[in-house]
């Protein structure tokens, strides 16, 4: 039986970026007609980090502007929609509560069904959205701001979380160096770039958990150590700092190498056949972590598949996508629906290991 094409305005607001985007989910796969994304870093700046009463003002006053340059660049009217997906958690809840409220009123206005969508389901999908090979089921690395873990993503809707960070997420460690080094805001960007003109063997830092067994992580020990070479070097030149991102960088690399290497042993047996590796969240669009990832797969006969670098940071295109496949299964929801300011995934994995506090996106100044 042939499908009749979905096409649903996507809301993201849970962070730091307004964003808007019209998606068409054909039968061969989405097809993207408009997608915005008013960033807010000017206003997050002065602050090295984000502020959430300021995200959630920044949202309320962009969000209005953003949906509409979406529809107009889509050519289409709200009549013409099937469904509004908006992000309702995890994530900043002021923001949020502005997207999702936002999208409860279009759906309602319009007749539309509301799509609630798990921002983490939004990432874990993008790579789909270039419709280029990230079939079901792959082994999903997702690395964020707020969220660092391994999820065999099997289908639309069953994700089975493999491991997850003890402490920091892997964003919010790039950003706490970039903080401690002066670099500026967004701090992930300026620390790969200081890294490219740095010695990364000048510095011997920690690789926590390297060689242990599974596939957790832990980042705060290899923090703590950044903090006291960047105090032993007082008042660093930029030179220093691009030393200390790229030693930086190099142990996050052996870690994540390492970590990478078990996760797909225990996604092997899952799956059993050619595995697919993909690799999805802001810090996906490291070219480092990328090459670095290619290149364990290519050694582990795995494709490898992340998505282009703008649909790595938050977008709304991926909760217009989630929202769609949601809603082709048969998936929507009440407009009673509460945002989460914790949602994990795999809540189950969750559920079972409480103290690891999956799901959370706090603020990541
Ligand atoms: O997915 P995202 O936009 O927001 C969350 O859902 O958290 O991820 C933002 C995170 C930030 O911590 C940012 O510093 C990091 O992704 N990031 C990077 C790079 N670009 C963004 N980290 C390392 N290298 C990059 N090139
Ligand atoms: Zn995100």
């Amino acid at each position: 039986m042939s499908m009749k094409p979905l096409t649903i305005l996507g809301i993201e607001t849970s962070c730091d970026e307004t964003a808007a985007a019209v998606l068409r989910l054909h039968e061969h796969g989405p097809e993207v007609l408009s997608d915005i994304v008013l960033g807010q870093a000017a206003q997050h700046a002065p602050y090295k980090g984000v502020v959430p009463e300021i995200a959630a003002r920044a949202h309320v006053e962009g969000l209005d502007g953003t949906i509409a340059l979406a529809m107009r660049e889509a050519g289409l009217g709200f009549g013409a929609l099937d469904g509004v997906a908006a992000t309702a958690g995890p994530g900043l809840i002021g923001g949020v509560l502005v997207g999702l409220t936002a999208g409860k009123a279009i759906a309602l206005a319009h007749g539309l069904p509301l799509i609630a969508v798990n921002h983490l389901e939004g990432h874990a999908l993008s790579p789909r959205l270039s419709g280029k090979g990230a079939t079901f089921p792959y082994l999903l690395l997702l690395v964020s701001g707020g969220h660092c873990q391994f999820i065999a993503v099997m289908n639309v809707g069953v994700y089975r979380r493999l491991g997850t960070t003890v402490d920091d997420a892997l964003g919010e460690a790039f950003d706490k160096l970039a903080k401690l080094l002066d670099l500026g805001f967004p701090g992930g960007p300026l620390v790969e770039q200081a890294a490219r003109a740095g010695d990364s063997t000048r510095f011997s830092l920690p690789r926590p958990l390297l060689g242990r067994e599974g596939c957790d992580f832990s980042f705060a020990g290899l923090k703590t150590a950044c903090v006291r070479e960047a105090e032993r070097l007082g008042a660093p030149n930029y030179q220093d700092k691009a030393d200390l991102c790229a030693s930086f960088q190099a142990a996050v690399l052996d870690i994540v190498t390492d970590r990478t290497r078990n996760a797909m042993a225990l996604f092997d047996p899952i799956w059993g056949a050619k595995g697919r590796l993909v690799a999805a969240g802001g810090v996906a669009a490291n070219l480092a972590l990328r090459g670095k990832l290619e290149a364990l797969a290519a050694e582990r006969n795995y494709d490898f598949v992340a998505p282009p670098l703008k649909w790595c940071t938050d977008n709304a295109a991926m909760i217009a996508l989630a929202g769609a496949e949601r809603l082709r299964l048969g998936f929507s929801d009440e407009l009673s629906f509460v945002a989460r300011p914790r949602w994990p995934l795999d809540e189950a994995a969750a559920a079972s290991r409480p103290s690891h506090a999956p799901g959370r996106k706090g603020a990541k100044a």
